[in-house]
């Protein structure tokens, strides 16, 4: 059975200090920008230019990206988080935003489309070869000179109890050493014996992965690094690896 949740197009509660549940059971939205978005988001404010956000929820980046002056493409899998985004955004600013609904990686946009692109805590949803082919995608889509920014949810966050199989799968030399099939033995503390309400699958990233990731369609990276999310006080211990981050170049 798919479940859902209805809220009647209005964005749902906050689960904990700034977690706002997707619709979808993929995660949730963190309503606190990290230092990746933000630098995507003043890019945005940066002149002309036309930015897509891939798995954009509600629009934690989007919308200011949208108030910073660009173009914005706001893309999610789920049609009801672009209804709900479009909802918070007023009559003016509304001129310059595209929703479309769509899924990484079967989804396409002509190439040379953008100037910038955000996949924010989205890839790792999908198996390996997925990943490639989306980032792939990706970079056809942006103009030359044309930037992106990835995060993704590591082993050492929500999903530290994937730590150790990722490690030991990294050192047999696998190429994603964090997909994990069945999460029930990994759940949170707390989360099991309950009813899974989580995605199915996972495909746990670090920052090493990210980069080759990036290097493999082509891009340049400027900077990666593990993201601290202690700012989410109130689910559980962090040691400064709960997302990891890269912003790269696709060359001229
Ligand atoms: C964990 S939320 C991340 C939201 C926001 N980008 C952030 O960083 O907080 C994942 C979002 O990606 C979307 N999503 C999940 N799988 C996707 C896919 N294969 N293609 C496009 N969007 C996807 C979900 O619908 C959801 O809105």
């Amino acid at each position: 059975m798919k479940m859902t949740r209805n809220t009647g197009n209005k964005m749902p509660e906050a689960y904990l200090n700034g977690l706002i549940p997707t619709l979808n059971f993929t995660g949730f939205m963190v309503n606190f920008l990290d230092d990746y978005a933000r630098g995507f988001i003043e890019f945005a404010g940066s002149g002309d230019v036309t930015v897509l956000d891939l798995g954009c929820a509600y629009g934690v980046a989007a919308i200011p990206a949208l108030e910073a002056g660009a173009r914005v493409v706001a893309s999610d899998l789920d049609q009801r988080h672009l209804d709900i985004l479009a909802g918070r955004v007023d009559e003016k600013p509304r001129k310059n935003l595209q929703c479309v609904q769509g899924k990484l990686p079967d989804m396409d946009f002509a190439a040379d489309s953008f100037d910038a692109i955000l996949c924010s805590r989205v890839l790792h949803f999908l198996e390996g070869d997925d990943i490639d082919t989306a980032t792939g995608k990706m970079f056809r889509w942006l103009k030359p000179g044309g930037r992106i920014t990835l995060v993704c949810d590591t082993p050492y966050g929500i999903w530290r109890n994937v730590a150790p199989v990722f490690e030991a799968n990294r050192k047999k030399g696998e190429r994603w050493p964090g997909a994990v099939k069945d999460l029930s033995p990994y759940l949170p503390e707390g989360a099991r014996g309950k009813p899974a309400k989580g995605p199915a699958f996972m495909n746990l990233l670090d920052v090493v992965l990210l980069k080759r990731i990036c290097s493999e369609a082509g891009f340049v990276v400027q900077r990666s690094g593990f993201i601290d999310r202690s700012d989410l006080s109130g689910v559980g211990r962090m040691d400064g690896r709960e997302n990891a981050g890269v912003d790269a170049i696709k060359p001229k």
